[in-house]
Parts: C-alpha cells; structure tokens; sequence
C-alpha cells in the first residue's frame, strides 16, 4: 500500500475573498502535495473555510444579508480563487457543514467528560480581528497591533474553559522528543520558551455569540473559531481516521503558531487522537512594511495578479523572495526581475541552444558521455523532503546555470564542420544538454507543472506517469530528434 501524505492549509476567515497572503499558504501546500503524488504518495490536501466567527456575522449584516446566505455565497467566491490558479485540494471544509459539527460535538463531550473542560467566568478583553482573548500586554495603546482599526471590547460572561495548565509538561516533553515539529526552528524556540513560561486555561465558547457550535452540554453556549477550527483538520478524515491521521503538515501563519503549537496538540490528546507531525510557519507578506490584510486594507488580489502576469510568476516570487518563516515586503518590479533572470532566461537559454544544436546533428548514443550533477539531484530532493521549497528551487536554477556554462565552456559553435571530432564531440554535447534538461525540467514539475510538460514534451522526452518521480529523475533519453524552434516557454517581461 502507497504512504499516505496528509498536508493542510489553515482554513481561511470567509469574510473576505483571499489575498496573496492567504494564497502564499495555498501555493506552498499544493506545491508540495504535487511533489508527493510524483512519488506516488496517497495525498490529502485540505483546506476550507472559518466560518463560525463574530466577524463573519458582521460582515454579513454590513451587507444586509441572511448570515447563511453570506457564508455560502463566500464559500463559493473562495472555490473559486483556489480553482482558478489551480490549488489542487482534495476536500473542503466548512465549518458550518453537519459533519464538522458533529465531530466537534464529539470531542468536546470527550474532554468535558474527562474534565478538561469545566465552567469558569471569563472578564477581559477581545478583539474580534484574531478572534481572540487578549492580555494587556498584547496591546499597544489598548489596541490589537494587528487590527489597530478595530475597538477592543471588554467581556465579562460565563465561559467553558480548556485545562491547558495540565498539559504543560507532556508539551514539553513531545517537542523534547520531535525536533523537526515546527518548521523553521527558531519559530519553534519561540513557543518552547512561551511554554516553560507556564501556560494558562483558555476559553472555548461564548455566550453572547449565536452563530457557532452549542456545546454539547450547554446549549446556551457557542463554541468558536479556535476550538472549533482546528477540529477542522481532523473533519476530513473522519471516514477513515486511521490511514490518515496524525496529519503530516499544518502549513500556517506566525500569527496562528500559539494555537497550532500548543493548543492544538493537547487539545488532541485530550479527546485521544495524536499531534500532528510537523508545523510549517510562513511569515508575513507586507507591503511598504505593512502586513497585507483586509483590515489594513492593501491587499494584493491573487486572481488579478495571476490575470495581469502568470501563476508561474507569482509562485517564483513568493517562494524564492520569501524564506519560509520570514516577514518580506512584495516588491512587484523585483517579482518581474526575477521572473525575467530564472524563467525567461536561465531555463529558455538552454532549451534554446537545444534546439538550436539539434539543428545541426541528431542521433543515437554511441559514447560514455554521461556527465549528471548528481549532487544537485540529491540536493533537491532533500530540501523538498524537509519542505524547503525556496532552496529546492534555487538548486534547479543553479543547475541550469551550470549547464549554460558547461556549453559556454565547450563552445560547441567552435567545433569544426564535418571531421570526426564534430560530430562525436557535438553528440556529447547534445546528450549532457538535453538529458540534463529533462532533470532541471522535472525538478521544476511541482512547481510548474503545464510549462514543465510542455518543454519535456517538445525536446521528445514526456514526463512518464507511470514512474515515480526518482524514476523518471534517473532515466537518461537514449536518442533524440530535431526539435522544432517554436514560442519562448516563458515570454520575457519588458526589454
Ligand atoms: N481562520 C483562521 C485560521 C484557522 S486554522 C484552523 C485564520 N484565518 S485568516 O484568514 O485570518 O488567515 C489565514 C492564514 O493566512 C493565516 O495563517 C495567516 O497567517 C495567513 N496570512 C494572513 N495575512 C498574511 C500575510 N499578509 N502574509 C502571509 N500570510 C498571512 O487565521
């Protein structure tokens, strides 16, 4: 039986249509089960929509609209976007659906009945931005830093509470033993510290809110967005929970590491299901140091960028602009740049001088010739393996470099007409150029995958799915034809 590779997207706020940081989240975790389906893994990509949230019901009545009726029309828009610049999920969850109130019914009952959910009074501040309860230290002139446009409230009401207290030393105890949890480790240093601080119970329903999950054993209470969202990733496997969970990668935002990384795994264990494997923290995109955000107002839309330019060139932006973890201001004549430099020119460069050489001679192998950057390949896979897609990149590019000066140094075009030496020397050539080619070209498949088919397509060497992804990367073309000069794979942007 195939492994099986579960990664998740955070389900995103449905009170607004995604932005290009939303997006940033969604092209990494379908990049990656991209990578998994070549290796022929049984994959499961979910991602979905928050929908049981105070600002979602707002967002609805600005718009003199049946909350519902919000919701879905929402949910819709969000399909959409993720269709339209093909994130290849498997499921889609949202959190008002039947099965996902069941299954969080469920699991709060379990851990009501082992007592790790109990009744207490909840009096202090909210902000209704990050859904969340705030400590005065959180703040900075009593407003929340990430949604300086919205007011604080104050709230003193009757609350469940979550006994996030028992859980501190088995907390440690599982990042003791799971070095590689969070992804890149200095985020995971930061909760590692926050939890040796001692952590505190948190509240897990409202009263006053009508429009979420009635807990189970009080009806006149909701539970909301935290306790109910995370339970989200678990909703897609319920018809088979044991093939697929623990999940293999929560793909997440730094804003949400709290909640992913210490309140989720214990929150788990209470209901009796186990942590997931890794955690995979991105930064913030900003734009002139702002975080991007619909509160702030300077989003970038993903589908009008993806119009205007390509899929192919937002993607190389955000994952070689922006090492995974890290805040970075999106620059869009650096994207432009780079797009030109990488795409445009490094991998049509070789393509082209293909075609160009094959012009000139095309044959059968007939010499040891062999000459592949093995440790490039290598290289590769392990960055994609521990999820580190900006340096896998950087190792396609930086092959296809080496090629070009493996052809500049040999200077083909130098190479005498019609003696022996041409036509042997001109062959190898040939052969290095193009099965190299077809490896920088799979390498990038993940990545780009309709442009990476078309030019293995065209230098006469398909991609063939019924080999893994290391088959393919290992098997040399034996033979190969005159290719037809044809467009640019990529057309350069500008002069
Ligand atoms: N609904 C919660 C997540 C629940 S997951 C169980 C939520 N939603 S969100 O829509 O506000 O944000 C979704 C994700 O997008 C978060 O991981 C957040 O960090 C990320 N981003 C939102 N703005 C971002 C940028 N400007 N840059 C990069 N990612 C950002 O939180």
């Amino acid at each position: 039986m195939a492994d099986k590779f579960y990664i998740t997207t955070p389900i995103y706020y449905s009170n607004d249509v995604p932005h290009v940081g939303h997006a940033y989240s969604s092209f990494i975790a379908d990049t990656l089960a991209y990578y998994k389906r070549l290796e022929w893994f049984d994959v499961k990509f979910s991602t979905g929509v928050d929908e049981n949230s105070q600002k979602v019901v707002e967002k609805a009545q600005e718009n003199w609209m049946d909350v519902m009726q919000y919701a879905d029309m929402m949910a819709t828009k969000h399909r959409e976007l993720w269709d339209n610049s093909w994130i290849r999920y498997t499921d889609f969850v949202r959190t008002t659906e039947p099965r996902h109130r069941e299954l969080v019914q469920k699991v709060l009952q379990k851990s009501f009945d082992n007592g790790d959910i109990y009744e207490g009074v909840y009096n202090g501040m909210y902000c209704v931005g990050c859904e969340w309860f705030k400590k005065e230290s959180d703040l900075i002139n009593w407003r929340c830093p990430d949604h300086p446009n919205k007011e604080i409230q104050h709230l003193a009401e009757k609350n469940y509470f979550f006994r996030l207290s028992k859980y501190q030393d088995r907390l440690l105890e599982f990042y003791a033993n799971n070095p590689d949890f969070v992804k890149p480790r200095y985020k995971f240093n930061e909760i590692i510290e926050f939890v040796k601080w001692g952590l505190e119970d948190f509240s897990v329903s409202r009263e006053t809110n009508k429009f979420g999950i009635p807990l189970p054993f009080d009806a006149d209470q909701v539970t909301y967005v935290w306790y109910d969202a995370l339970f989200n990733y678990v909703t897609y496997c319920q018809e088979d929970e044991s093939k697929w969970w623990p999940a293999d990668v929560h793909v997440i935002g730094k804003d949400i590491i709290r909640f992913h990384g210490i309140y989720w795994p214990a929150m788990l264990w209470s209901a009796w299901y186990e942590a997931p494997h890794n955690l995979l923290v991105t930064g913030y995109l900003t734009l002139d140091g702002q975080k991007i955000s619909k509160s702030i107002g300077n989003v970038i839309s993903p589908a009008e960028y993806i119009e205007e330019y390509s899929r192919d060139m937002l993607l190389l932006y955000l994952f070689m602009g922006f090492p995974i973890g890290e805040d970075g201001d999106f620059d869009r004549a650096q994207a432009i740049l780079m797009y030109n430099a990488k795409l445009s020119n490094n991998l049509w460069n070789l393509l082209n001088r293909f075609i160009a050489l094959s012009l000139k001679l095309w044959g059968t192998i007939t010499w040891d010739v062999w000459k592949v950057w093995n440790e490039k390949i290598e290289l590769y896979q392990s960055c994609m393996n521990d999820y580190n897609l900006r340096s896998a990149l950087e190792t396609a590019f930086e092959y296809a470099s080496e090629i070009n000066k493996y052809v500049d140094d040999n200077t083909p075009w130098k190479i005498s007409i019609d003696t022996e030496e041409w036509t042997k020397n001109l062959n190898d050539i040939l052969f290095i150029l193009i099965s190299n080619l077809r490896k920088i070209a799979i390498m990038l498949l993940p990545f780009f995958d309709v442009k990476m088919r078309e030019l293995l397509s065209r230098i006469g060497t398909p991609y063939d799915d019924t080999l893994t992804l290391t088959e393919n990367l290992s098997i040399d073309p034996s033979v190969f034809h005159v290719v037809e000069k044809g467009e640019p794979l990529y057309m350069r942007i500008g002069k």
